[in-house]
């Protein structure tokens, strides 16, 4: 038995989890797998109703399930930060969701914005808890003409190394052969030139993978011009948020986009990248394939390597037989969609 702790969140999270639900449901159906899914209220919807975001006790929860299924948290009638503050980073630090993980992978041709693309298939392994966003930092002198504003950028070798030997872990299990360490060390001379010693040391550890390196900005060009080149890529964490946007982009966007927020020895999140959309809630017109994805993404992490390719694929015949919603072109409901996903799975069973 599989223990899941479900969250659907505010807006969209409702629609497209339910969705990605109704695809684990029927790998159930066609397997021995079986899943035992809690689901919790956490959300806007909740914060409003009894001013709490997440507390203590579910976190503890949290730590006795395999996996946490997340959909997006935030609503116009919260302010913004308590949402993100009291759930998203109390989960992520909380529970040292160390790598945040994100496929950039091309699910169909006709998906990409890129000329002539093919084959995109590389794996983000973003460190998800220091660098620029680890919150330290303060003001001086705040509001007057002399404010000084100090944002610290944090690295310590054993967050540093905990990350890239995920990364090169995960290219040997996976069967990828090639690192790719992305940093501005010419410039970040000291906390880059960390990364870059790290790297080396790791790396030696692993004479049967290749390794590369490219500059952030170099990347960013390289990634819209050859990413076929790339198989799985090693960044700090602001690095890691922009590129794998532009990732996310040249793959058909964020109704496709997938991640993981791992602790390779705790409990682990997984959740689309896209938020809650208060602008298309209630519709009934989400994309529903990034919660999908996510959800496979989630097999895979549980050793589901099987059940995890197929829903991919089924997801990949959905898109090819246009069986989409608006943002793909396409005319069909979240829940159709859901179901287009839920037939071929079956038929690829
Ligand atoms: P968003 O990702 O919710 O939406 C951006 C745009 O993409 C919107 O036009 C939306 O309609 C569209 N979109 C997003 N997902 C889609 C899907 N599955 N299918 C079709 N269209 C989709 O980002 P936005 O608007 O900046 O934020 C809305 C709320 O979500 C805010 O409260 C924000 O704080 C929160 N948020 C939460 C995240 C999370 O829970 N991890 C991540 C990003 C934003
Ligand atoms: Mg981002």
């Amino acid at each position: 038995m599989i223990k899941i702790a479900v969250i659907p969140g505010d807006g969209i999270g409702k629609e497209v989890v339910a969705e990605g639900l109704k695809v684990l449901r029927k790998i159930e159906e066609l397997s021995n797998v079986k899943f035992d899914f809690q689901e919790y209220p956490f959300g806007a919807e909740h914060y409003l109703k009894t001013g709490e975001t997440l507390p203590d006790w579910a976190l503890e929860e949290f730590r006795h399930f395999d996996a946490i299924y997340f959909g997006a948290i935030g609503d116009p009638r919260v302010k913004p930060g308590i949402l993100e503050h009291g759930i998203l980073l109390k989960l992520r630090f909380s529970l040292d969701l160390y790598v945040n993980l994100r496929p950039v992978k091309l699910y169909h041709p006709k998906l990409t914005p890129l000329k002539g693309k093919e084959k995109i298939d590389m794996v983000f392994i973003r460190e998800n808890t220091e660098g620029l966003y680890a919150g330290a930092g303060g003001f001086l002198r705040k509001g007057t003409p002399h404010e000084v504003a100090i944002q610290e950028m944090i690295n310590t070798r054993f967050g540093v190394e905990r990350t890239i030997r995920f990364a090169f872990e995960y290219a040997k299990t996976k069967g990828r052969k090639k690192v790719t360490l992305v940093d501005k060390a010419n410039v970040l001379t000291y906390a880059h030139d960390l990364w870059q010693r790290v790297f080396k040391e790791v790396a030696s550890e692993y004479q049967e993978i290749e390794t590369d390196h490219y500059y952030v900005d170099a990347m960013a060009m390289k990634m819209i011009r050859s990413p076929e080149i790339f198989e799985v890529v090693v960044t700090p964490n602001m690095f890691g948020d922009i590129l794998t946007d532009l990732g996310a982009e040249i793959v058909g966007g964020l109704g496709l986009a997938a991640s993981g927020n791992i602790n390779p020895r705790g409990v682990s999140m997984f959740e689309p990248v896209h938020g809650s959309a208060p602008d298309i809630a209630g519709k009934g017109i989400a994309n529903p394939l990034a919660a999908i994805l996510t959800a496979a993404l989630m097999l895979e992490h549980l050793g589901l390597d099987r059940e995890a390719s197929l829903v991919e694929k089924a997801v990949a015949k959905t898109i090819e037989e246009n069986k989409v919603t608006p943002d793909l072109g396409g005319e069909l409901k979240t829940s159709e969609v859901g179901n287009e996903v839920v037939k071929n799975l079956e038929v690829l069973w």
